[in-house]
């Protein structure tokens, strides 16, 4: 699922930054791009990160929160 329309980043591609070391939103926007341009990502790509995060601690691979982007 894309999470960043503008500069096209999925779910999955935030999931592998997650793994690479990638802890904060602005680490997401220096490594993906996300929020560069309008921003409406923000929010989407937090909880894509978090959920990234809880997955590697618990084991669990589930999907982000499919909020639409307007
Ligand atoms: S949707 Fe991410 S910057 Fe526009």
């Amino acid at each position: 699922m894309y999470v960043c329309v503008c500069q096209a980043v999925t779910d999955r591609q935030i999931h592998e930054a997650a793994a690479g070391g990638a802890r904060t939103l602005r680490d997401l926007r220096r490594d993906l791009g996300v929020t560069r341009d309008c921003g409406r990502c923000a929010s989407c790509a937090r909880d894509c990160l978090r959920e990234a995060h809880d997955s590697q601690h618990h084991g669990s691979q589930g999907a982000c929160p499919n909020r639409p982007l307007q």
